[in-house]
């Protein structure tokens, strides 16, 4: 998939609410956002949720490390793992409670929990660049067919 110029903050936002909508009829997804410190995950992530039906203040969990949503009856579970000191505290948050097949998980730094993350069907990177944004998707094989089906992202 060809790289998307993401021009200003409204950009990544749309780009996230049309990726949220290209994978509605997704069970379980677990989504990795790659990206230095201020890249636009987590304004990708507020596009997601808005687009989901999501209202009300979206923060970045960076002291809860995981915020839960419920739209719609939905389940998604935002997480950012930058001030996870140790992998194994992953197990504390109680993640399983919403196991990964049932439910959306978008996850910021998924670095940092290395071995205990379930293996994602999507990797979002985005980069600074020329001012605004790249943006590039590595998808699974089922997930690449609905990105290619919603016409906004073809392979
Ligand atoms: N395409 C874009 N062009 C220019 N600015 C953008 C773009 N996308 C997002 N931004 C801006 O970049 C800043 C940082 O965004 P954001 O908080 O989403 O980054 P982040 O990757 O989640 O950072 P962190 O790793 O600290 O959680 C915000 O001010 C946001 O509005
Ligand atoms: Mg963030």
């Amino acid at each position: 998939m060809a790289p998307l110029i993401l021009p200003d903050a409204p950009a990544t936002e749309a780009t996230g609410a049309k990726l949220a909508r290209a994978l509605v009829p997704r069970q379980g997804l677990v989504v990795y956002l790659h990206g230095d410190l201020g890249a636009g995950k987590t304004t990708l992530v507020r596009g997601w949720l808005r687009a989901l039906g999501v209202t009300g203040t979206i923060r970045s969990p960076t002291y809860t490390l995981v915020e839960p949503y419920e739209p719609d009856g939905r389940s998604l579970l935002h997480l950012d793992l930058y001030r996870l000191s140790d992998p194994a505290e992953l197990e504390q948050l109680g993640l399983y409670d919403t196991p990964p097949d049932r439910s959306t998980w978008l996850v910021e730094w998924p670095e940092r929990g290395a071995g205990q993350l379930p293996p994602p069907d999507l990797s979002i990177f985005l980069h600074v660049a020329a001012g605004g944004r790249e943006l590039r998707l590595e998808a699974g094989e089922a997930v690449g067919r609905l990105l290619a089906a919603s016409g906004d992202f073809p392979a």
